[in-house]
């Protein structure tokens, strides 16, 4: 198959181009490297620099190439920024996402795969969460990609296109081979943020809060390493492409750990102190979110191969070590 990732030379599309490429298929690319970087397109995938708003520039991906099928990353994602600056995710998430699909319909192409997020939950009413539990976000981001996920839906029922929507919880780790990895400015992640100190570009780590009801007061979460989530992604184009229904698939490890154990396990992986130091809550973090994947794994056949948050956290040390500044030389 041909596929166009957009948002391809960002954190979890980069991965999602080198799994798709070791599988065999064709990549053309699409990014306009705002967030993502140059050095992380895939050296056998086609790029064409531009914007998903710009219809010109859509339409004339779609002419050059004979695309099967689209899998959809381009999308700001930073919700402390959304909250701040909400019409820079309407404009961004939501009207790129308008001007894509209008230019798939007019070309005949009718499967989508896209980042969706555990934010569209908000607040969780039950733990583990399930693809059917009511979805209310608390923030902007996670607003426009619940909006996403719906236009799609209405666009479907217009039009035929199918979609699925993959609903990440908290993406982490790097590559094994360790050429790609996670790379934000500004970083607001954990686990990055955490690395930051036994790379010495920060004295310590800030726990968020430690008065949440949790087993040792932090916030729990369920981290999935971003090559299983890329895997998760090859196995939703293959879904839509034998003909099956639009679907949405929650994708985590289904267990949660807290910020005290992820520095804990860090402290292991790196052998270094990490210093921590307890903060004020951040506002509008759950104090717990675990997903159920279940219907990922019976329906997609989904199997993540990174369950061990050592294993997870020593694949982020590799790549942050030997990339402190990310990309940048
Ligand atoms: N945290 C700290 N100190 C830090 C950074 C984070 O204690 O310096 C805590 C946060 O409070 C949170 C946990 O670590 O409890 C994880 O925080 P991240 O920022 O790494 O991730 P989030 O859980 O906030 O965000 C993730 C995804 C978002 C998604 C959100 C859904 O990255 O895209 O889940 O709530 F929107």
């Amino acid at each position: 198959m041909k596929i166009l990732v957009l948002g391809g030379a960002g954190y979890i599309g980069s991965h999602t181009v080198s799994e798709l490429i070791d599988a065999g298929e064709q990549v053309v690319i699409v990014d306009n490297l705002e967030t993502g970087h140059i050095e992380a397109v895939h050296e056998k995938a086609k790029f064409y620099k531009g914007d998903i708003r710009d219809r010109e520039f859509v339409d004339s991906v779609f002419e050059n190439e004979k695309i099967d099928g689209v899998i959809h990353f381009a999308a700001n994602s930073l919700v402390g920024e959304s909250m701040t600056n909400p019409l820079k995710y309407y404009d961004n998430n939501l009207n790129g996402t308008k001007v894509l699909l209008q230019s798939m319909v007019a070309h005949g192409v009718d499967k989508i795969v896209f980042s969706s997020t555990a934010a569209t939950y908000g607040e969780p009413e039950s733990i583990p969460i399930l693809e059917t539990d009511k979805t209310e976000p608390t923030n902007a981001y996670g607003e426009t990609k619940l909006s996403m996920e719906k236009m799609m839906k209405w666009t479907g029922v217009a039009h035929g296109l199918k979609y699925v929507a993959l609903r990440y919880f908290n993406a982490c780790g790097a590559h094994v081979n360790g050429h790609i990895g996670e790379a934000h400015n500004p970083e607001t992640h954990l686990i990055p943020l955490i690395l930051q100190v036994p790379n010495g570009q920060r004295e310590a780590i800030s726990i968020f809060g430690d008065d949440y009801d949790t087993k040792d007061g932090t916030c729990v979460r369920d981290y999935i390493h971003v090559t299983d989530l890329a895997q998760a992604h090859i196995l939703a184009m293959k879904y839509l492409a034998a003909g099956n229904e639009s679907n949405v698939f929650n994708l985590g490890n289904g267990v949660g750990f807290t910020v005290k154990e992820v520095i804990e396990t860090a402290r292991k992986v790196t052998g270094h102190p990490i210093p921590a130091v307890v903060s004020p809550r951040r506002s509008g973090d759950p104090a717990k979110l675990i997903a159920s994947s279940e219907k990922a794994k019976s329906v997609l056949g989904w199997k993540p191969q990174h369950d061990d948050l050592e294993e997870i956290i020593a694949t982020a040390w590799n790549w942050h070590k030997n990339h402190p500044n990310g990309f940048a030389k």
